[in-house]
């Protein structure tokens, strides 16, 4: 055994990619909400005293955008101190960290893609309590933490955006998607293979950026997941998709208009370089089972 890892959030969409593609001799503890509450500080302390893992993946997270402007406390409790609390064990045993982190860590731009070392700006509880995180978890294990920042994540089962559009087209006739928010649909597998790259080759970067290659809308993103849904019998019938403005759209969270990661420093780091969104779309949804 070359490491052993203590997963959290392995329910996730994000968790179970990587429960999926862990390699020869890696051993993966994985925990989900039902086996740990990563805010039971003693519970968390108990776990990690026993299993002494080498690495601890840190992808739990609360992760509705919108509902977290109305439970700060909440988002606080896991996006903060649950990372603060497993920063500390790792450090008590001399374990490494890989903490994910989100694009909405940053605020409006100038159309530029987003350096690790740019200036953070949240617009949203969400965005400050994962900014949050990451600071806690940097100030407390320093190079044996890796902040990994990540945008737009799907995959092929859990509730998402590619999994919500196919729902979606098949009920409705019309659709209303948001044009004017940039960014780029990244997923999960994609990620899961750089993560697990990361664990092998400890990068000298404190902060990494990962996403899939390329840009698109919403409004882009349900489009192609329609054609592609299409050509695979995912879907019998095409529905209208409506360019639609954000501002036609009111959320409870702001989010950037132009969020997208320069992912170079992690292309360099881990000589992996990311697929194109478009051609990782369709190996996911060669993955999604006919309704
Ligand atoms: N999804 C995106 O578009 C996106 C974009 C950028 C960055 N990220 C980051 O990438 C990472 C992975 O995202 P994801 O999409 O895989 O998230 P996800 O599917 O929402 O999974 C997160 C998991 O964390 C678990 N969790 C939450 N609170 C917990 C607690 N107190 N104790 C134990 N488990 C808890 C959740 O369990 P429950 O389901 O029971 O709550 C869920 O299974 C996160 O750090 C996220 O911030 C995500």
């Amino acid at each position: 055994v070359t490491s052993l890892v203590l997963l959290t959030g392995a329910a996730g969409q994000l968790g179970t990619a990587l429960r999926r593609t862990a390699p020869a001799g890696t051993i993966v503890v994985p925990t989900d909400r039902a086996t740990l509450d990563l805010t039971d500080e003693r519970a968390v302390h108990a776990l990690i005293a026993v299993t002494r893992p080498t690495i601890i993946i840190n992808t739990a997270a609360y992760t509705a955008v919108d509902r977290a402007e109305a439970e700060p406390e909440l988002a606080q409790a896991i996006n903060v101190a649950a990372a603060s609390i497993l920063a500390r064990e790792a450090a008590r045993i001399g374990a490494r960290m890989i903490q994910l982190s989100t694009d909405y860590v940053f605020g409006p731009s100038n159309g530029v893609p987003r350096l690790p070392a740019d200036a953070t700006m949240p617009l949203s509880v969400y965005g400050r309590t994962k900014r949050d995180g990451e600071d806690a978890v940097l100030r407390t294990l320093g190079d044996s933490a890796l902040i990994m920042r990540t945008a737009w994540l799907y995959s092929s089962h859990s509730p998402n955006f590619v999994t919500g559009m196919l729902r979606q087209i098949r009920e409705r006739e019309v659709l209303r998607v948001v044009c004017d928010q940039i960014g780029t649909p990244t997923w999960a597998r994609g990620l899961a293979d750089v993560i697990w790259r990361a664990t092998a080759a400890w990068s000298a970067q404190r902060i990494v950026h990962w996403t899939d290659a390329g840009v698109a809308s919403w409004y882009d993103f349900a489009v192609a997941i329609q054609e592609e849904g299409l050509q695979r019998g995912l879907l019998d019938r095409a529905a209208v998709i409506t360019p639609i403005h954000a501002s036609d759209y009111p959320t409870a969270a702001r989010r950037p208009h132009y969020s997208v990661l320069d992912t170079s420093n992690a292309v360099a780091a881990f000589g992996l370089a990311p697929a194109h969104w478009r051609t990782n779309l369709r190996s996911a949804l060669d993955e999604v089972p006919h309704a």
